[in-house]
């Protein structure tokens, strides 16, 4: 069976761009000129994926109007002949997506098992919106791949520095053949020195349905709330759940130094921003420079 939804969580509280988010979802932060979580509904869409389901908390709203026609913008654009700005208004309301509201704020795997009615008994994909992931083939689409080449569950992966294996979902790895990672356990968020490997989960994930009864069971993990990761080793337990190491870089837009360099890349992208933003960098290493 092909994989054909998605989950978006997108019910966190953003507590880390405080006081931006005190009214506005973190998911709608912009890098240059698009919301976060724009990037990520794009990479869905890119991979073959037909429905998209996010999961939504109080506050979200704007989530939705975002997906959602604009008329007045609309008319106003056309009336002026501004074509291209109309057209990338357009474009973000062609996207069919769905919501549900996560009711309490329980974790990860609590975001992910109230969306088990939209996917009901298939395969899906589950996109987490802090990581941006940049390549040619999208990130979701090579773990698309290897879940039809294997049938089974397929993590994505990335190393990361020994340092940082508390920040993440770590696997503990029994085989790796080419990118694809056999697993003997996944740990969320190991205490320091204790990570049984650097390779750490990415944000994307394909499921089968059968992670929803073990998210049913509602046990409470790391930090106190309900981990997507410790119903994985669950399911890890019942049938092979595969790491897949994949390709392209990977933007950590859910704290502030890596939702700043993300942004300064993709500027660095724009040609219309790159020449000036290039003098300013340089203004400013000579300024560091002379300082010291
Ligand atoms: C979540 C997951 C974690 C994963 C991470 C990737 O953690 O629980 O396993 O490694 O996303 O960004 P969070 O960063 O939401 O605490």
């Amino acid at each position: 069976m092909q994989v054909k939804k998605a989950i978006i969580p997108a019910a966190g509280l953003g507590t880390r761009f405080l006081p931006a988010t005190k009214a506005m979802p973190k998911e709608m932060l912009p890098i240059v000129d698009k919301p976060t979580i724009q990037y990520i509904v794009e990479e869905a869409i890119a991979s073959g994926i037909e429905d998209i389901i996010i999961v939504t908390g109080k506050g979200k709203r704007s989530i939705e109007d975002h997906f959602d026609h604009a008329f007045e913008l609309e008319a106003t654009l056309r009336e002026k002949g501004k074509q291209d700005m109309l057209d990338s208004v357009l474009q973000t309301s062609k996207v069919e997506i769905h919501y549900i509201r996560q009711k309490q704020p329980l974790g990860l795997g609590h975001a992910i098992w109230s969306a088990r009615k939209f996917i009901g008994d298939e395969p899906f994909a589950v996109l987490l919106g802090d990581d941006i992931v940049e390549n040619d083939e999208p990130c979701l689409a090579q773990l698309m791949n290897q879940y039809d080449q294997t049938g089974n569950s397929v993590i994505g992966v990335q190393q990361v520095a020994p340092k940082d294996t508390n920040r993440y979902g770590i696997i503990d790895p029994i085989s790796v053949e080419d990118k694809l990672i056999g697993v003997n356990r996944f740990v969320e968020k190991p205490a320091v020195g204790t990570a049984p490997s650097n390779y750490a989960i990415m944000g994307r994930y394909i499921l089968t349905p059968e992670i929803f009864g073990f998210l049913g069971e509602h046990q409470y993990g790391a930090g106190g709330e309900i981990q997507l990761t410790d119903a994985i080793q669950k399911l890890n337990e019942v049938q092979p759940v595969y790491a897949y190491e994949f390709e392209g870089r990977r933007f950590d837009v859910g704290e502030k130094y890596g939702f700043i360099e993300t942004t300064i890349e993709f500027a660095l992208k724009r040609p219309e921003l790159r020449n000036q933003l290039l003098e300013l960098f340089e203004k400013k290493l000579k300024e560091s420079y002379s300082n010291k």
